[in-house]
């Protein structure tokens, strides 16, 4: 089967496909040996393709589910050194996180070297559904539970939020835990809901991602994806 360059380019995970056409077209991507600058290339999974000089691997796909501890990044690598969700890995391939998780959020992450696969969950329209635990700084009050389970409008966009459920309130502490699905993935999304309310977000875990859980493990714990998993993931393409 041949595919085109810039898709099997986005695909290794090396960069996005719009960037992938810019690298083409500033003649920054080889394929055998030779400069191709031309859009929309063919080329056949035995082609060698290089990229700013770097061979593209065809290795193996790995998917792992990790149980994300507070105090790591969720990126590949760090400028300023911190601990990346990748160093908890074994693993010898190109790793990433699908998405991202705030520096003290805990929970569920995929961590993956499939560029497909991460295309397809992290784009606007995949809609998969994320649950995260909130614990607020004081006790929700009903009034503001409906206004966040009608939509909230967050920096011009409503937050369509799929289920919503107050778990937990200790009237002592003046604090609760509430447990929040969205299917939306922008950034520190569910602190600007709260926030935005007039509650802070004290500690917040994803305990699920699509039909994921995070199941016995432990905080820094991961486990690999099974094949069925990962297929149903797939299922997340549209179109
Ligand atoms: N929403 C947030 O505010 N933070 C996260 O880490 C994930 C979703």
């Amino acid at each position: 089967m041949e595919i085109r360059l810039q898709k099997v380019i986005a695909d290794s995970g090396y960069t996005s496909r719009r960037n992938a056409e810019n690298l083409i077209k500033k003649g920054l991507v080889s394929v055998n040996g030779k400069v191709v600058n031309e859009l929309g290339f063919k080329v056949k999974n035995t082609d060698e393709v290089s990229v700013e000089g770097h061979i593209l691997s065809k290795d193996e796909k790995e998917y792992y589910l990790l149980n994300k501890p507070r105090g790591v990044i969720s990126s590949a690598n760090d400028d300023k050194g911190r601990k990346t969700v990748i160093d908890l890995i074994e693993s010898d391939k190109r790793l990433y996180p699908v998405g991202r998780l705030d520096y003290d959020t805990t929970g569920i992450i995929l961590i993956t070297n499939d560029g497909e696969l991460t295309n397809i969950l992290t784009h606007p329209k995949s809609n998969v559904p994320k649950t995260y635990l909130a614990k607020l700084d004081k006790i929700i009050t009903m009034e503001d539970y409906h206004k966040i389970k009608n939509g909230l409008l967050i920096d011009g966009r409503i937050v369509d939020v799929k289920h919503i459920k107050i778990k937990k309130t200790d009237k002592k502490k003046n604090n609760c835990f509430v447990e929040i699905t969205i299917s939306e993935g922008r950034n520190h999304i569910v602190k600007k809901l709260f926030e935005k309310l007039g509650y802070d977000v004290e500690k917040l875990t994803r305990t699920h991602y699509a039909f994921l859980d995070l199941g016995t493990l432990l905080s820094g714990e991961y486990r690999t994806l099974s094949k069925k998993e990962v297929h149903e993931l797939y299922a997340y393409k549209r179109g």
